[in-house]
């Protein structure tokens, strides 16, 4: 099983921080963002790792990380040329993960529990996809997921009257498959190549798992959110 990281987009929420620097290189807490979805990977024991970044910061993400050998990890680097959304970021990895299961981390997206079992499991079993679930009070900023007992029956990105309170957060398993289902997607009302749609394709080949997330799980790419991860960060620590 294979890594991916995805750091690019261009963090509007979040200017003026984001005016000179990229969002996944500002603090949480004691270290950069990045430091936490690269930990996420590695401690579930995935080792060769692709970091997807926009073209200003690309060199100070392999400043930071280098080879990845300091963590014990191999590590590659693309360049998302412009922020046509996370599908289209991951559509970049086909290469990399060379026939391989994948696991998708968004660099911004920041947990506390531990993946291993979940990513055996998947990488020695299980065709198709799996995504992690969390209760939240606001399911209107997410992708949000209607489910009935062990079954996914359909995700809604940032819907206005969210039908369930489970976000998807954003780590995803897939197979290969999903490089052919990205090639056939079209941009949304915002112009980019939805996660979301990618999901829904597996759950209408009946091809989705879900697990919820057990501890504390946020994003952080809003100034709130960006917020909340420190002190969950500190909370910990
Ligand atoms: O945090 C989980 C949520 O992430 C999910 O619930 C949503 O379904 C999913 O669409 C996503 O929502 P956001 O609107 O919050 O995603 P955002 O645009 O902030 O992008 C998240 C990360 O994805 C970002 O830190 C870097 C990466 N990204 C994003 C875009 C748009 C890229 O690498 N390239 C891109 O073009």
């Amino acid at each position: 099983m294979k890594g991916i990281i995805l750091a690019g987009g261009t963090a509007t929420r979040l200017l003026p921080l984001t005016k000179v620097t990229n969002k996944h290189l500002l603090p949480v807490y004691d270290k950069p963002m990045i430091y936490y979805p690269l930990n996420t990977l590695s401690k579930a024991g995935i080792k060769d790792i692709l970091i997807i970044s926009g073209p200003g910061h690309a060199g100070h993400f392999l400043n930071l990380l280098g080879s990845g050998k300091e963590f014990g990890i191999n590590l590659t680097y693309e360049i998302q040329e412009k922020a046509g959304g996370i599908a289209q970021a991951l559509g970049l990895s086909e290469d990399f993960a060379d026939e391989e299961k994948i696991a998708v981390i968004l660099g911004d997206n920041i947990y506390i529990d531990n993946f291993t079992s979940a990513i055996n499991d998947f990488s020695k079993t299980s065709e198709g996809a799996m995504v992690f679930l969390k209760e939240v009070d606001d399911p209107e900023r997410f992708g949000v997921a209607t489910i009935e007992g062990d079954k996914i029956l359909k995700i809604e990105e940032k819907p206005k009257n969210p039908k369930s309170k489970f976000a998807v957060t954003g780590l995803y398993l897939y197979d290969n498959s999903v490089f052919e289902i990205i090639k056939t997607l079209k941009p949304s009302d915002r112009g980019e190549l939805e996660i979301t749609d990618v999901n829904n394709h597996f759950i209408e080949k009946g091809n989705m798992k879900f697990a919820i997330v057990k501890n504390e799980w946020t994003d952080a790419g809003t100034f709130d959110s960006l917020l909340r991860a420190s002190n969950m960060v500190a909370k910990k620590e």
